[in-house]
């Protein structure tokens, strides 16, 4: 079997890209399959046409990556891929969208609202604040609307740490959202597509250090201690599997994907957003659930990739 990894690109999750992507090649090299890594690049297509590699794995976060763009490509060149396509990806990505379908298909996801930079422009920071604050509880948490791996994501607890919040999401997108805090306990919940469709992969508790899941909580060994599976009740974890499913499944999202959910004080999850390609580095959470599960990393993305080669 030949397999290309896509990693890198130039997203602002770049080289948390070339992480993953070193350790899918590692895992799948194991294997005794021929695997090579590229960059999605200029050459890419040049060189995947000339090269037809039984499937691709594009391990790559963050824009391009996730947002559709270069999935649809592929689709449309006829090759396969592992992971979500082009327009799955798209709906994921954006996560205002994602909340909306979530909503709508009966799940739980924190009150929000989403402010383009034009409009906090136009009507100034001052206004902006006070109709946030206006509609919302004041515990809120600012993201751009999209992004990965917490860059441009702040924890407001005053008002007056909006503007500059609303700067930070500025910088990653056009649009950030602003999102009521559900306090409890913070889990991600991998899913995984198999024989008897997609099923969860145990639920992974997140305790950073710091008390904020950020970009060093996440990919610096020790800076947060996780559970898996996570200390929760055994129904609760079984509804933030449900949760994590139904994700999947309204967005469209295919082979793999990773719920990020807060379960609150009585024990209700909420979806915060979905995943098109969980981080898969030595600190991330898809490939700690798998490995808390008995499975060998090599084996399991070898069903994966399969799975993607075979066009189910
Ligand atoms: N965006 C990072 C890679 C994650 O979700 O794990
Ligand atoms: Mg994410």
């Amino acid at each position: 079997t030949s397999v290309v990894v896509l990693s890198g690109g130039i997203s602002h999750e770049r080289d948390v890209s070339l992480r993953s992507g070193r350790r899918v090649a590692d895992a799948l090299s194991r294997l005794g399959w021929q695997v090579r890594t590229a960059e999605p690049d200029a050459r890419l297509l040049p060189d995947l046409v000339a090269d037809r590699p039984d499937v691709i794995w594009p391990a790559l976060h963050g824009a391009s990556g996730e947002d559709g763009s270069l999935r649809s490509l592929l689709d449309v060149a006829g090759f396969a891929y592992v992971g979500s396509r082009g327009d799955a990806s798209r709906l994921a990505w954006d996560k205002p969208t994602a909340k909306r379908l979530i909503e709508a298909a009966g799940g739980s996801t924190p009150a929000s609202v989403t402010l383009t930079r034009e409009v906090f422009r136009e009507i100034g920071a001052r206004a902006a604040i006070d109709t946030i604050l206006g509609s919302m509880r004041e515990r809120l948490v600012v993201k751009p609307s999209k992004g990965g791996s917490a860059q441009g994501v702040t924890v407001v607890e005053t008002a007056d740490q909006l503007p500059r919040a609303l700067m930070d999401a500025f910088t990653y997108a056009d649009e950030a959202l602003i999102e009521e805090r559900v306090v409890g306990t913070e889990i991600a919940v991998g899913v995984l597509e198999g024989e008897g469709g997609a099923e969860p992969l145990p639920a992974v508790e997140i305790v950073p250090r710091s008390g904020f899941y950020g970009f060093e909580e996440r990919y610096t060994a020790g800076a947060t201690r996780f559970y898996t599976p996570a200390r929760v009740a055994d129904d609760q974890a079984a509804a933030a599997g449900e949760l994590a499913v139904l994700a999947h499944r309204a967005m469209g999202l295919r082979h793999l994907s990773r719920a990020d959910l807060i379960v609150d004080a009585d024990g209700r999850p909420w979806f915060l957003e979905a995943n098109v390609m969980p981080g898969l580095t030595e600190t991330s959470l898809l490939p700690q659930a798998l490995t808390s599960t008995g499975q060998d990393l090599s084996t399991a993305y070898a069903e994966i990739t399969l799975r993607a080669l075979s066009g189910a």
